[in-house]
């Protein structure tokens, strides 16, 4: 804070050396270090939105918005999820607001549109929820905080043929991070010994897993591996447990997405005992995971914070450590520089930006819905460490 009102009385003495200088447009004066957080706020991923502007605001108010002497300022847009809007609303944060970064991307489409963008503009596109492998891939200016669908898949189907589950059908959505998810779980699942019998796709937007579900009831598998994006695994789980699934034998493994912290303690104890693979619980057990739920829930009462969460703050982090490494200046190159090989302990554990591949590496865990305290929780039983995205082609 020590600059500020040395810089408003730069301003004010420039403005009375320069009276032109007061008719420039507002963006043209501006000093501000500007993040341009994109984030579907409304619609089918509202709560994606939700989580991360929360943890966004979270680490400015913990960490506040001067860095290396540059202030800070987070805008905020509604993409409602839609990739069309979040090309609009990418192009117009880079041109009008000339924002030095651009962040959030909900959805995997989103990022994709808007990838090309951050490569003709050469600014940093910090993906905090997207988690389709090749994204990174899409521009040499995307950077991810979130995860890969490859990433957590590959550790349920280490662990289920260990557990007695063979035979499995897959349920994901049918998106790339779904194709993602449902390659890499039955590839892994085969060379492990066991195998995929069915592979059910169901629509991304307004999907009625019903009919799927008593598919999988009738095909009789060991368990249903099941990827849904952030948001929608509650209406599985109903569906999973309305069907008579659990009563039929049938397993329910899945990805993280599915047993969100958003929505799981609202899952009933129908949900107890499902195990996923994730690289986020809230229930971790670092003394700076304890802190960051505490201050989380204080700020957002009735919010248990979620991988979407932890994703928009360690990307928070990431954008201040470059700002600092770059002593306030910024410029689209020198911030990625200073973003690739970023080493830090997140409230997920330990992670790093790999250099070449921008990507996330991180401990993925294996998980078990058990009640703590009166709530649901994924309580971690198992850890594999330092897990880079199986997907990269190098
Ligand atoms: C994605 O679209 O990449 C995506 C969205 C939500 C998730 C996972 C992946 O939970």
């Amino acid at each position: 804070m020590p600059h500020r009102p040395f810089l408003r009385a730069w301003a004010a003495a420039a403005f009375a050396l320069f009276p032109g200088l007061a008719a420039l447009p507002a963006a043209a004066r501006d000093d501000a270090f500007k993040i341009g957080l994109i984030l579907p706020m409304t619609g089918q991923q509202a709560s994606t939105g939700r989580q991360i502007e929360a943890a966004a605001r979270l680490w400015m108010a913990q960490n506040g918005d001067t860095v290396a002497g540059r202030k800070v300022r987070l805008i905020v847009r509604d993409d409602t999820s839609l990739p069309d809007v979040t090309r609009r609303l990418a192009q117009e944060l880079v041109v009008n607001e000339k924002v030095d970064v651009l962040a959030g991307m909900g959805i995997t489409p989103s990022a994709m549109v808007t990838a090309p963008l951050a490569t003709q503009s050469k600014t940093p596109l910090v993906v905090m929820a997207a988690a389709t492998s090749g994204i990174t891939e899409a521009s040499p200016y995307v950077v991810r905080s979130s995860f890969t669908l490859p990433q957590v898949s590959v550790a349920l189907a280490d662990w289920a043929p260990r557990n007695g589950i063979r035979k499995v059908v897959t349920l994901v959505s049918d998106y790339a991070p779904g194709i993602d998810a449902e390659k890499f779980f039955s590839q892994r699942l085969l060379f492990n010994g066991g195998q995929v019998t069915e592979a059910l796709r169901v629509p991304l937007r307004g999907p009625d897993f019903a009919p799927f579900l008593q598919k999988v009831r009738d095909a009789r598998p060991d368990a249903l591996f099941v990827f849904v994006p952030s948001g929608a695994g509650a209406a599985v789980m109903k569906q999973f447990l309305e069907r008579g699934l659990d009563k039929a034998g049938i397993r329910l493994i899945a990805t993280g997405d599915v047993t969100d912290d958003d929505q799981l303690n609202g899952m009933g104890d129908g949900a107890l005992g499902v195990i996923s693979s994730h690289h986020y619980s809230a229930a971790h057990p670092s003394p700076l995971n304890k802190k960051f739920v505490l201050a989380f829930e204080k700020a957002n009462p009735g919010l248990r914070p979620n991988f979407m969460a932890v994703g928009g703050y360690d990307g928070m982090r990431m954008i201040y450590e470059a700002l600092k490494s770059t002593r306030g200046a910024g410029g689209g190159d020198a911030l990625l520089a200073a973003l690739k090989g970023q080493v830090f302990e997140s409230p997920r554990g330990p992670v790093y930006i790999d250099a070449q591949t921008r990507d996330i590496v991180q401990n993925v865990y294996l998980r078990r819905v058990e009640r703590v305290n009166g709530q649901l929780y994924n309580v971690e039983f198992d850890t594999i460490e330092g897990v880079k995205d199986p997907g990269k082609s190098r």
